[in-house]
């Protein structure tokens, strides 16, 4: 079997196979902000329209259209207003935007200037994790070279319009991927959520509208200005049209970012794209979202394709993309517990089902270490899970919850005699 994978066809990765393509000189010659200088030449409205029209879904998680999203933003265009770009990425198993802006930056920064003239958005900011410093230096030395060109600033290239765009670092919270959050971040408050409505788009940072939007989304911009709308759904299906970014880790021979048509065969992700199993061994578990979405077993995980709809019918969700790999040598007891102790570390303790039953999901864990779990601790467990569902402020609650449910699902014996069998030391 043979990758079939042709990235340079591709929305995202199609810059990937040139050397040094992070630098402005080297993107430019391939085609890069040619689509930018096009669309300064274009009516706002139409941009909007095409976005739309392309069903691109946001990448972030949630999969929320775009276009629509954008519909809801301010057409004033003389109001002061943000973008934000998402590169916050904590979410166990995703790496494909920090790929992305290692990579290629000037994709994401053509992206975030499309979207920003669309909008009529005057400042923009990159919100990345603080462990990605050397992601952090890459985009601040590409957006230097974009301001040296003008494609950033006052009037940029004569069209009139003033944007500027600026990186900022987090301190490694989870919760500051979370767009409110990450919102008080910004504003140098702690980084908790806050109730919606208000949405961002309505009043983000400082009070004001703010568009927020994930790396991947605002990267795929160019490409659907460039080609058009009716290109982007060639791939994937109706519902979730165009190509996505994967993020695979785990038990495969070929872990890495691969950019496929959504409603690709989990199957053929890991056999042709990843290799197939390392040294041979058999396919147990795959995660397919991310650390938040329930776990498949190998059978859902032999027939699961990779968009948002057919992930969600077999019981989870299509999340960041992240894939977690887990041959038959994994302990399903010791993922979710890793998995509970993340997210009762990063729960911001606003909310109570959230700041408590994330300790009381990890607690079962503790006790299992000192001998002290009982299988029925399993229905706790179940419970404790089911009473934080759809309460909270945000969604860690659920993304705590869910996984956990999906696990007792999948493997309830397995987790029955890890938790009565006493931890080694
Ligand atoms: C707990 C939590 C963590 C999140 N982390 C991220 C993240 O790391 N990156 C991201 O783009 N979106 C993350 N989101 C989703 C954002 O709140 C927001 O919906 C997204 O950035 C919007 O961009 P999109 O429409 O392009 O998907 C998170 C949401 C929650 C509830
Ligand atoms: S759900 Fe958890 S992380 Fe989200 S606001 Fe409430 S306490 Fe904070």
């Amino acid at each position: 079997m043979k990758d079939t994978a042709n990235y340079k066809d591709y929305a995202l990765l199609s810059y990937h196979h040139i050397l040094g393509v992070h630098n402005l000189e080297i993107f430019e010659r391939a085609g890069g902000y040619q689509t930018m200088k096009d669309c300064f030449k274009k009516d706002p409205e139409a941009i909007k329209e095409e976005v739309k029209a392309s069903g691109l879904r946001g990448r972030g998680g949630a999969g929320f259209p775009t276009g629509v999203k954008w519909g809801f933003f301010s057409k004033d265009r003389k109001a002061l207003k943000y973008l934000l770009c998402n590169a916050d990425e904590s979410e166990p198993g995703t790496f494909k935007d920090r790929y992305l802006v290692e990579k290629n930056p000037h994709i994401l920064i053509e992206g975030i200037i499309i979207s920003a003239w669309a909008l009529g958005i005057q400042k923009g900011y990159i919100y990345i994790r603080g462990e990605f410093y050397q992601q952090a230096v890459i985009l601040e030395h590409a957006i230097k070279e974009a301001y040296a060109k003008g494609y950033l600033g006052k009037n940029i290239l004569g069209s009139g319009f003033d944007f500027d765009l600026y990186v900022h670092r987090g301190a490694g919270a989870y919760i500051c991927g979370e767009e409110t959050g990450m919102i008080s971040s910004l504003e140098g408050k702690k980084g908790q959520p806050k109730l919606k409505p208000p949405f961002p788009a309505i009043k983000g940072y400082r009070g004001l509208p703010t568009m927020v939007n994930n790396v991947e989304s605002l990267a795929a911009v160019p490409w659907i200005m460039r080609h058009g709308a009716a290109a982007y759904k060639q791939w994937g299906s109706e519902k979730s049209p165009g190509t996505k970014l994967f993020s695979i880790s785990g038990d495969v021979n070929k872990p890495g970012v691969i950019e496929v048509p959504l409603g690709t065969p989990l199957k053929d992700i890991i056999e042709i794209h990843c290799g197939g199993m390392r040294s041979g061994n058999k396919l147990k578990a795959v995660i397919p979202g991310g650390s938040s979405c329930p776990i498949f077993t190998a059978d859902v995980a032999n027939i699961v394709t990779m968009d948002y709809e057919d992930v969600a019918a077999k019981g989870s969700m299509l999340g960041s993309g992240a894939i977690i790999v887990m041959d038959e040598t994994r302990n399903m007891g010791d993922v979710l517990k890793w998995t509970l102790e993340f997210y009762h570390h990063e729960s911001c303790g606003q909310c109570t089902p959230c700041r408590e039953g994330t300790g009381w999901l990890e607690s079962v864990f503790k006790r299992r270490d000192k001998g002290q779990a009982h299988k029925s601790d399993i229905d706790l467990l179940d419970k404790t899970a089911n009473s934080m569902r759809g309460q909270t402020i945000c969604a860690l609650a659920d993304a705590a919850a869910m996984p956990t449910q999906g696990m007792i699902k999948a493997f309830r014996e397995e987790l029955e005699t890890y938790v009565t069998t006493t931890a080694k030391k």
